[in-house]
């Protein structure tokens, strides 16, 4: 059987860098305040001329070194973003572009912070399918340039950013142990809608809108969800919590976090965190996670890699990766 085995991963943060310090003097806020709520110390800003295409090509091509590829490898392109440098083409043509790669196919998918995890399943069952062989899977944001500035509970919350993942289909025997991704489960619910949202868009008021939300609210159902698809991976893959070795969940708040690996019985020194030092980078979260615990050599070849996000929708989901 064909399966979509990880060859490597990449990521780009911006240059500049915003301290918690930083918002004092434009919102009223302070440091001890964001830390104690969400975990978050800094997030790096997005400069001019550095936009969602420029980061995830910078992304994409560290990516595409460390799995020893050049983009002539690859024949799709799956991004995920909520914050495209346009309306269209898809940012993930702009990208191909980028890379100057002239065959194949390449798409945006848009579920916000869930983003990466419905990239990842979608490119995973293309590889599965036989009709692309070598995909980048990127997850890149500048989520700053779609934030109010003014409100307090939501501008210190965010982050600008992308990661990459190359995976690649390759012919697993039956006798084998499987490889690459293993199981994924997604989910979504329009009845929140209203809960976390960008109050524009070009067929509404025709303006690009700023994110909108009921903190609260996402906060008292993202635990359930995020743990009630992950038992159903757990399930369809045969496993339990124990079988985990690293836990890479979407870096939106570290109390969520924290509360998620408790309720699933992942112990804490198995839990990747990035939030303190990157934000909610949204749809980036996660591979930027992910290279990040490649590159120190936490994640290694035949770990047991369970990734996890929900976001605005609401959307939510669960991947299971034997790197
Ligand atoms: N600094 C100081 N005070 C603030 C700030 C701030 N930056 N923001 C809000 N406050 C105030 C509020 O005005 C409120 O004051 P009041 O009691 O006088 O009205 C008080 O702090 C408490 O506000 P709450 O919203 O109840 O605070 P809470 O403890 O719920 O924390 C937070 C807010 C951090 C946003 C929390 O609700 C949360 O983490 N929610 C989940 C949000 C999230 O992670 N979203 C993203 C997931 S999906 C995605 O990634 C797109």
């Amino acid at each position: 059987r064909l399966m979509s085995v990880v060859r490597g991963t990449g990521s780009c943060l911006p240059e500049r860098i915003m301290w918690n310090q930083d918002f004092e003097g434009i919102v009223e806020t302070s440091d001890e305040w964001i830390r104690q709520r969400t975990g978050i110390a800094a997030r790096h800003i997005a400069g001019e001329g550095e936009t969602t295409v420029s980061l995830a090509e910078t992304a994409s091509r560290r990516a595409l070194d460390a799995a020893g590829l050049t983009p002539d490898d690859i024949d799709l392109i799956v991004l995920a973003t909520a914050t495209p440098n346009n309306t269209f083409p898809a940012s993930a043509v702009q990208l191909q572009a980028a890379l100057g790669i002239d065959h194949g196919f390449a798409f945006d998918i848009q579920a916000v912070c869930s983003g990466f995890v419905f990239g990842l399943t979608t490119a995973d069952l293309y590889l599965k399918s036989g009709m692309a062989r070598r995909a980048l899977v990127v997850g890149a944001e500048t989520f700053s340039r779609i934030l109010d500035w003014q409100d307090r509970s939501t501008c210190v919350l965010f982050g600008d950013g992308a990661g990459a993942v190359v995976l690649e289909a390759v012919e697993i025997a039956e006798t084998e142990e499987p490889r690459g991704v293993l199981v994924s489960r997604l989910r979504s619910d329009g009845a929140h809608q209203s809960k976390l949202y960008v109050d524009g868009g070009p067929s509404t008021t025709g303006t690009v809108g700023k994110l909108r939300m009921e903190g609260r609210e996402v906060f008292k159902h993202a635990v359930g969800m995020i743990t009630d698809v992950i038992e159903q991976s757990f399930e369809a893959a045969g496993i339990g919590p124990d079988d985990v070795d690293w836990f890479v969940p979407h870096q939106a708040n570290r109390r969520i976090i924290d509360a998620s690996a408790k309720k699933l019985g992942i112990a804490a020194e198995k839990v990747i965190i990035t939030v303190e030092g990157h934000g909610n980078t949204s749809a980036a979260s996660i591979p930027l996670a992910l290279d990040v615990a490649v590159r120190d050599g936490r994640i290694k070849t035949g770990d047991l890699v369970l990734l996890e996000a929900m976001g605005g929708g609401f959307t939510w989901g669960a991947v299971l990766v034997r790197w």
